[in-house]
């Protein structure tokens, strides 16, 4: 069985830096005051790559992370 990439921005964490966005422009969205969410239908991947990677390490918040599931 393979995983599954689920990409989770932990709201209570993020302070907008945007680093994730730089790296993920077609998936990360921000929200009226500024802190970033992924909608749910862009938040799976089939695959680990590296911009998931650069955008989970360029986080100073360490808030934006992305989880395997079976
Ligand atoms: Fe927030 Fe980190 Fe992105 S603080 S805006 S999840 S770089």
């Amino acid at each position: 069985m393979s995983a599954i990439y689920r990409i989770r921005i932990d709201s209570r964490r993020c302070q907008g830096h945007a680093r994730c966005l730089a790296f993920l422009p077609d998936t990360v969205d921000f929200d009226d005051e500024g802190y970033a969410y992924v909608p749910e239908e862009k938040s799976c991947r089939a695959e680990m790559t590296d911009a998931l990677r650069q955008a989970a390490a360029n986080c100073p918040e360490r808030a934006f992370q992305v989880v395997a599931e079976e």
